[in-house]
Parts: C-alpha cells; structure tokens; sequence
C-alpha cells in the first residue's frame, strides 16, 4: 500500500524525462522519487505504439512494485500512445506530460501559431494537435518530427556545432511559418534549449512541459491528500536498463547535483 510518505515514480526511454524530475525537485522538493531511464531501449521515438505500449507496462510495472503513490510518464513518446492504457490497468493516479505542455503552448502564444517538435511516435499520434486545438481551436498548430536530437542528447552534445547545423535543418520550415511559440515535445529537447534558441530567435517562445507537469503533480498529490509533510530528507533512487556511466555523466551536468544511488536493473518482460 502506498501512503503520503511513498515515492513518486517517474519514467523515460533515457535522461530526457530527468527534466520534469529536475522541476520535480524544484516544486516538492520534500517529495521522494524513483527514476527509471529505459536506456536499453531507447529511443522510444521510432517504435510503433504497440512496442511503446508493451514497454510503458514493463516500466510502469517495475515501479509500482516499489509502492509508489503516483506514477509520472515523463516521456512525450510514452504519454502520447499509452496513457490512457496505463491509467486503466494500475490503480495509482497517472500523470503524462502532453496536456501541461499543451496548455503552456496555448497560454503563452500570441499569434495563434504554433509548432511542435517531437519525435516521430509523438507527431503521428497526433496527440499535441489534438489537446491544443482542445483548448483553442483558432491555433493553428505545425508539427514536425526531429529523430536524431533524441540520441545527440544521449551523447551528452547538448551545446555542439554539430547540433546546431542539425536543429538548422529541422526547424528553418517551421521557423518560415511564422509561429511565436514552439512546444519542446519530447523531455529530451529542453537540454537543447540554447542551440534551440538560437536557431528559432529571440521572437519565438520555447514550451516545455516540465514546470507545468511539476505543478500538476502537486495539484494531484494535494487533492488525494497524498503530499508529504514530512520535513526529513529525501531519498532520490535511479534505475537504468544498461550501463550506467552515460546517464551519470549527462545527468549529474544536467541536475548540477550528485546522482547517489543508481542502479542498472532488469525489467521483468512479459512472458
Ligand atoms: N524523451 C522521450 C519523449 O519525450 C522519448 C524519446 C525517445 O526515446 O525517442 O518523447
């Protein structure tokens, strides 16, 4: 059984979903978190729903064994095609990170254009269209897919040459569009915020739902009478599916702080 004092259980295909534990730790900072990175299998991105899905259970399942009292898919690719799937097969409250970010891209444009970039499971699900023009069916809404920044942020390249010439080549068409406003849909991309800034310029808005998703969490936690009072440390655990060495680099940079514990693991797969 899980209680107010039980950790948050977070997952993603790698480090990408360490950005919504990053605002995590900024909103509850009283809050325990266990953190798994699929690194084995990443990237999610190009696999079909149903392999994303089969994943997402695996996942979902390795964490709920570990009491958690909330589960977060920090993972835009996982959120888009399983969701609703993971909320009604486990029993704790669901958290994915499309609505925050959707809801964030709809507060903060002003022209009404709007682009999103995403990996390719998350444009063709067509999920950020669907929850933007939800709330705001006047936007008009330009997504485009940008499968190779996934593995250049595994590789730790966030502020390259490299990367730059590659986000030049993605975003000039959306950039022609004339969009004010441009969703980071999946957690990997806002470790590129600088190449991406520069690329997009000074008149277009960088969305990621990481803060929005943050507070979220905590309206959830509040509202099931789930937040955790107490004033003691928390504990931060990590779970990689491969080698470790990787995610600790980029991650520790990314965190700017020490990651303690962190173990590689293996997922029981369905038989
Ligand atoms: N960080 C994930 C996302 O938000 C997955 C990227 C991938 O594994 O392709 O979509």
């Amino acid at each position: 059984m899980s209680s107010s004092t039980s950790p948050i259980g977070i997952f993603d295909s790698g480090i990408g979903g360490l950005t919504v534990l990053k605002e995590i730790y900024g909103e509850l900072p009283q809050e325990h978190t266990i953190y798994l990175g699929d690194t084995a299998r990443v990237p999610y991105g190009i696999r079909s729903p149903e392999t994303v899905t089969r994943y997402s259970f695996e996942n979902t399942r390795f964490l709920s064994a570990k009491q958690i009292k909330i589960l977060v898919i920090a993972c835009n690719t996982a959120s888009s095609v399983s969701l609703e799937a993971l909320r009604t097969n486990f029993p704790v409250p669901v958290i994915g990170v499309i609505e925050p970010g959707a809801k964030a891209a709809a507060d903060a444009t002003r022209n009404r254009k709007v682009g999103v970039i995403g990996t390719e499971a998350t444009v063709r699900s067509n999920s950020y269209t669907r929850a933007i023009r939800a709330l705001d069916s006047a936007i008009e809404v330009f997504s485009i897919p940008c499968p190779l920044f996934v593995p250049i942020v595994e590789e730790g390249w966030t502020d390259d040459v490299i990367t730059e010439m590659v986000a030049e080549r993605y975003l000039s068409s959306v950039r022609e569009k004339g969009i004010d406003t441009l969703v980071l849909g999946c957690t990997h991309y806002p470790l590129l915020k600088p190449v991406l800034s520069r690329v997009m310029g000074d008149g277009v808005r960088l969305i990621d739902s990481a803060i929005e998703t943050a507070r979220e969490i905590r309206g959830t936690l509040e509202s099931l009478s789930l937040l955790n009072r107490s004033t003691g440390h928390a504990n931060h655990e990590f779970y990689v599916t491969d080698a470790p060495q990787k995610f600790l680099s980029v991650g520790e940079r990314f965190l700017g702080r020490k990651i303690e514990h962190i173990e590689k693991t293996k997922l029981e797969m369905e038989v």
